[in-house]
């Protein structure tokens, strides 16, 4: 039995309306001289990119942005944007965006330290020590990458989301400022915003730390459910459930963007070091396959895995009822359980969240191979507190078709 778990973050986080203002003077600690910022066309469009690299440079840097970051980014993507990086020889990684642009950043930072190749450390523990120095400053409120630990990556040939996860992805800084999500599009709000709920609800019903089975010679990352998550997924669910409506159907409004900011960071830092489940495991395929954003696939898929959990989750699906504002005086545990799942519900459609995988273009005969390919996903499915087989995967996938 595990009797102990670690925690790990950000080595520091500057969170505010207002906190990039401070990037001059967080380079300068950094006593970095060339900077690369990794970034895609969408948000020099918005004026970010401009925005940070004026900051960048009056911190006494030379900065070069690199836009060819794209949504889900694929292994080229990725080699575009390293092969600029070689040239360019940076010795401090900036990533500007969502998920996508900072994981790129991150695997970036591998291979400029390490070389070779990005299959040469998909899967978890394979980067050898520290990257080079990277600030992330997250666009979207959902990801959480700008704590995390992974970099996530879409292998076009196989048609799977693959990952890099070590502890050495975590960026130095995270500079986390709502008034960069103030232009996120309002399906990138909906669908980064619903991620980061997956995020806490994942990581609130994942396998107890002292239960997380770890075969011999293998590390993980995610150290099961501890307090030190728990105290953080239940400040971020309230937040997330508060402004997530607000923040998609009203992008202006700062109070919104700054719950949601807040909600997604705490809940990165949760689950970053709990671990999430089987909606992420199933999710890999299914966005493999029909390029759906990672959130979308996830917001759908939520409430199917919280019901195929429930039989082993009842206390923990009862109390995240109340951390979502649901009023349940007088309902039994399992009422409070079912009343958990709804609200997922309720809000999905709020946000414009599809809830069948068919109106995403999956195929009915795709469901057997997902279920088989998620299952072999091996670092999310021991987090997952309900162990399943191929043919449970492939019911709650019917379930969800
Ligand atoms: N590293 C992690 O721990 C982690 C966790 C969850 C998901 N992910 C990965 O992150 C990616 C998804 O990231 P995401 O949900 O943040 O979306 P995203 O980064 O893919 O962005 C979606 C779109 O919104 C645009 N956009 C983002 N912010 C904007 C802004 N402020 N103004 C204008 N346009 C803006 C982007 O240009 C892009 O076109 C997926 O690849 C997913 O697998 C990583
Ligand atoms: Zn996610």
């Amino acid at each position: 039995m595990k009797t102990t778990w670690s925690f790990h973050t950000a080595g520091a986080i500057h969170f505010g309306i207002g906190a990039t203002e401070q990037l001059s003077e967080i380079v300068k600690e950094l006593k970095t001289k060339r900077a690369l910022l990794v970034t895609d066309k969408a948000i020099v469009k918005a004026g970010l990119a401009d925005h940070v690299q004026s900051k960048l440079s009056s911190g006494g840097i030379q900065v070069k942005a690199f836009d060819g970051g794209e949504p889900e980014p694929s292994i080229q993507a990725l080699l575009n944007c390293y092969q600029f990086a070689a040239e360019w020889t940076p010795d401090l990684l900036v990533g500007l965006g969502g998920g996508s642009n900072m994981d790129l950043a991150k695997v970036v930072g591998v291979l400029l330290t390490y070389g070779g190749t990005p299959q040469d450390y998909f899967g978890e523990g394979k980067v050898p020590g520290p990257i080079i120095p990277l600030i992330a400053i997250p666009t979207t409120a959902g990801t959480g990458s700008e704590v995390t630990h992974a970099g996530v990556l879409t292998d076009t040939e196989n048609n799977i989301k693959v990952a890099v996860a070590s502890n050495y992805l975590r960026p130095n800084v995270a500079v986390v400022d709502p008034l960069m999500t103030v232009t996120c599009p309002p399906k990138a709000t909906a669908d980064s915003g619903i991620d980061a709920l997956t995020h806490a609800i994942e990581a609130y019903m994942a396998t107890d730390s002292s239960d997380l089975e770890v075969p011999a010679g293998e590390i993980s990352i995610y150290q099961g459910r501890m307090p030190l998550g728990n105290c953080l997924v239940e400040s971020a669910v309230p937040l997330i459930v508060q402004h997530l409506p607000n923040a998609v159907n009203d992008g202006k409004n700062i109070k919104a963007r700054e719950g949601m900011h807040l909600g997604a960071l705490i809940a990165g830092m949760g689950f970053s070091n709990v671990g999430v489940g089987a909606v992420h495991a199933l999710e890999y395929p299914i966005g493999g396959a029909v390029h759906c954003s990672h959130g979308c696939g996830n917001g759908l898929l939520l409430p199917y895995v919280m019901k195929f959990n429930k039989p082993v989750r009842l206390e923990a699906l009862a109390r995240l009822a109340e951390l979502m504002g649901v009023n349940v005086e007088g309902l039994t545990q399992e009422e409070k359980a079912d009343a958990a799942i709804n609200k997922v519900r309720t809000l999905r459609k709020e946000i414009g969240i599809p809830d069948k995988l068919r109106e995403i273009g999956v195929q009915e005969n795709q469901l057997h191979s997902f279920a088989e390919m998620a299952l072999n996903i091996k670092r999310l499915m021991r987090s997952n507190p309900r162990s399943p087989t191929v043919d449970d995967l492939e019911e709650i996938l019917k379930d969800a078709y």
